[in-house]
């Protein structure tokens, strides 16, 4: 405690200056909370008000999917090059170490597998565990169009509300069925019936036409999908048309870990994303990477 005798009299008031309030750099999100924003503002990078998020939750659904056997000797060295990781508590207690300074994304939906019908999930993570896993943003699938749309829905909605409660946004991930068609059409709908209903960003997938759409009337950000694993040009010509027309960054995980250079692909979809790279010289920074690293 400061000694009273010493108390020099405030003189620093600056009454010509009026105090500034700095706008928030994320579409849709000014109206949020501090702690909201503030987790948010460790996801995306606010000079370029992008992320590159690395996904590898996908055990959490189909196993030890193809480059992510061992996440300990594959994934762990190229964490440093991602923005934030997106992952299940499991993997993340029993192989990410806690001195990590990365942002996490918690995968909380959950419930079913590869062998059942994969929109019948529900609620698999309690807010005590994002609370105690200092989780910058939790993940909730929502099938729109799919068997159990409502129940994937309301998972969603009750993780706004609860992650409001504690400023931790909700990442709503919008999964296509088999038999939905892949164009703006359904993506307008899904993204938009998640930002109605609270989410505070939403992940979707590439289209080739009228993506922009989708990111125009979605009122708050919208990262994208990697998907399947396609040649390492075409899915950076991908992730720069998807920011070039609107989204604020990407959540890819084939498309990187199962590249035959990980870490240079990371550092490529870096240079798109956060740099306005074209493809091809991010090609070009991925082949001069990969290189040097197989020397
Ligand atoms: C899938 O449900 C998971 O959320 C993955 O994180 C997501 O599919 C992104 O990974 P990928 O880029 O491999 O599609």
């Amino acid at each position: 405690m400061p000694d009273v005798d010493e108390i020099k009299e405030a003189k620093r008031f600056y009454t010509d200056k009026p105090q500034q309030t700095e706008g928030f750099f994320l579409k849709g999100s000014n109206s949020l909370d501090w702690g909201m924003k503030n987790r948010l503002a460790r996801i995306f990078n606010p000079e370029s008000g992008r992320t590159v998020m690395l996904a590898i939750d996908h055990g959490y659904f189909q196993g030890p999917t193809t480059g992510l056997e061992r996440i300990d000797i594959n994934i762990l060295p190229i964490v440093p090059y991602a923005d934030t990781l997106m992952l299940t508590r499991g993997i993340l207690r029993s192989i990410v170490p806690p001195s990590t300074q990365k942002p996490i994304v918690l995968r909380v939906s959950g419930g079913t597998s590869i062998l059942k019908e994969l929109s019948n999930e529900e609620i698999a993570v309690d807010i005590e565990e994002s609370i105690r896993l200092n989780v910058c943003a939790m993940a909730a699938q929502v099938f729109i169009g799919g068997e159990y749309e409502r129940q994937s829905i309301i998972n969603m909605t009750k993780m706004v509300d609860i992650g409001t409660r504690y400023g931790i946004p909700t990442l709503a991930v919008t999964a296509v069925g088999k038999d939905m068609a892949r164009d703006a059409r359904y993506f307008r709908l899904a993204t938009r019936i998640c930002a109605e209903l609270g989410a505070h960003y939403i992940k979707t997938y590439y289209i080739e036409k009228d993506f922009e759409t989708v990111c125009a009337s979605c009122p708050v950000p919208i990262v994208m999908a990697g998907g399947k694993k396609i040649a390492e040009l075409d899915a950076l010509t991908m992730a720069y048309n998807a920011v070039q027309q609107g989204a604020s960054g990407v959540d890819m995980g084939r498309n990187i870990f199962q590249s035959d250079s990980a870490i240079a692909m990371l550092q490529a979809v870096r240079a798109v994303v956060h740099d306005n790279e074209t493809p091809e010289k991010a090609f070009d920074l991925y082949q001069t990477i990969k290189n040097q690293s197989s020397e």
